[in-house]
């Protein structure tokens, strides 16, 4: 029998491509996610992508009763744990809401999945948990310092795991520290939500690409790097995905907990990933150097060693592709005129399945009636409006 795995947050930018890798590693894939980060038409999309309409439960972590009764409701093997709220600024403004959705909703979940005699969990960590060090590159030795809320709640999250771990030894459990996911499924069917308002280097690009901002600001030239812009290690969502899939196979089938980096071990300034976005888009993107953000590194990019030592985890996908698939999605998304670019045209996934209904629950009911199909021409269309996801602030 396949084994059954739950993303929670699976409907966003990383958990909905590590839904493709695993549907297509041959796991029966679940997913919770309460769509306040996500698009509510992505049951459909995933289904284009992978020929089946996805198991989707809309739940909200913190409702500790909601997640406890889809842990309850069928035999899970493990737990890949991606919902949260990752907006570095915005978690200065609202810590209670960031410790809210991260640290009280794994704390729902872990009790959830004891309850339900869930063993084992993936976690997504931050190299945010790092902080501004300057030990390069970053060993997962480096001792943790935090500088935002954001990054506080992944450095408590890590240390509740590590307590439930040492209190529960037959738990095992993956954390996964990411360095700067980037980049869309090559099909440009999913990628990172545009709706949501950008803080990190490749959504401000590919904005700054359609016009929606005028330019991009650069914080800090005179760095001591080789151009003066800050250094850090982009990887692509895809070889994330590949890693969430190795970390559970390192779970279910070594039996080994594990704490990795999942980056490149490699480094690009921002002027390089500003040419390398204005080569995919086709022209050179406007920039302006200002002062530095305090808090900023000047370098940060990965220790890779022990990623590959226990999970057989090396990235694969380049720079190039990175940039390209990002602008492909997104370009896709906002509807703007993509000739002259490097690669403009989408790679187009034909739907695998004739009918492409959505299987949206909500704990301990029955489907709700959200179709959303791809109509002749390629247009995503919804036959019926989603319910609005319960709100908690
Ligand atoms: N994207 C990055 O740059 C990055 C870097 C390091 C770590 N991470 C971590 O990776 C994970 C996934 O990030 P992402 O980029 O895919 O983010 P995302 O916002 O695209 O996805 C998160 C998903 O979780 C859902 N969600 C949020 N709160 C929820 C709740 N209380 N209950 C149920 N669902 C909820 C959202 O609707 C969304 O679909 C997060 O834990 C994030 O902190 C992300």
């Amino acid at each position: 029998m396949r084994e059954r795995i739950l993303l929670t947050g699976g409907a966003g930018f990383i958990g909905s491509h590590t839904y493709v890798k695993l549907v297509e590693t041959g796991y029966d894939v679940w997913i919770v996610d309460n769509f306040e980060n996500a698009s509510e038409d992505i049951p459909d999309r995933l289904a284009s992508l992978v020929g089946e309409a996805p198991r989707i439960i809309r739940c909200d972590l913190r409702d500790y009763d909601s997640i406890k009764a889809v842990l309850g409701s069928a035999h899970f093997d493990a737990v890949v744990h991606f919902a949260a709220r990752k907006s570095v600024p915005e978690s200065e403004t609202n810590p209670i809401g960031y410790y809210r959705s991260n640290v009280v909703g794994l704390v729902n979940l872990i009790d959830g999945m004891r309850g339900a005699g869930v063993r084992n969990l993936v976690f997504s960590s931050s190299a945010a948990v790092y902080g501004a060090t300057t030990n390069v590159p970053i060993a997962e030795t480096t001792p943790l310092a935090p500088l935002n809320a954001y990054a506080e709640t992944k450095r408590a999250a890590e240390d509740f795991i590590r307590y439930v771990a040492r209190a529960h030894p037959e738990m095992r459990v993956g954390v996964l520290r990411y360095f700067n996911p980037v980049g869309a499924h090559p099909s440009g069917v999913i990628g990172e939500a545009p709706a949501q308002p950008p803080s990190n280097l490749v959504p401000v690009l590919a904005r700054v690409a359609t016009g929606q901002l005028d330019e991009l600001k650069v914080f800090g030239g005179d760095y001591s790097t080789r151009d003066g812009t800050a250094i850090r290690d982009y990887i692509h969502v895809i070889d994330l995905a590949k890693g969430h899939a190795l970390s559970l196979k390192a779970l279910l089938r070594d039996k080994q907990s594990h704490l990795v980096n999942l980056g490149t071990g490699r480094g690009y300034s921002v002027l390089e990933m500003l040419e390398a976005y204005g080569r995919a888009v086709g022209r050179n993107l406007p920039y302006r150097i200002v002062d530095r953000r305090a808090g900023d590194a000047a370098v940060s990019y990965a220790d890779i060693r022990q990623a590959k030592q226990i999970l057989g985890f090396e990235a694969e996908q380049g720079l190039a592709e990175m940039c390209r698939s990002s602008w492909r999605y997104y370009s896709q998304e906002v509807g703007v005129d993509t000739s002259g670019a490097d690669d403009p045209r989408p790679i187009i996934v034909e739907p695998k399945t004739s009918r492409l209904s959505s299987a949206l629950f909500e704990p301990g009911q029955g489907p709700l009636s959200g179709a959303i199909q791809r109509d002749g021409s390629g247009q995503w269309s919804r036959s019926a409006r989603l319910k609005t996801p319960p709100g908690y602030e």
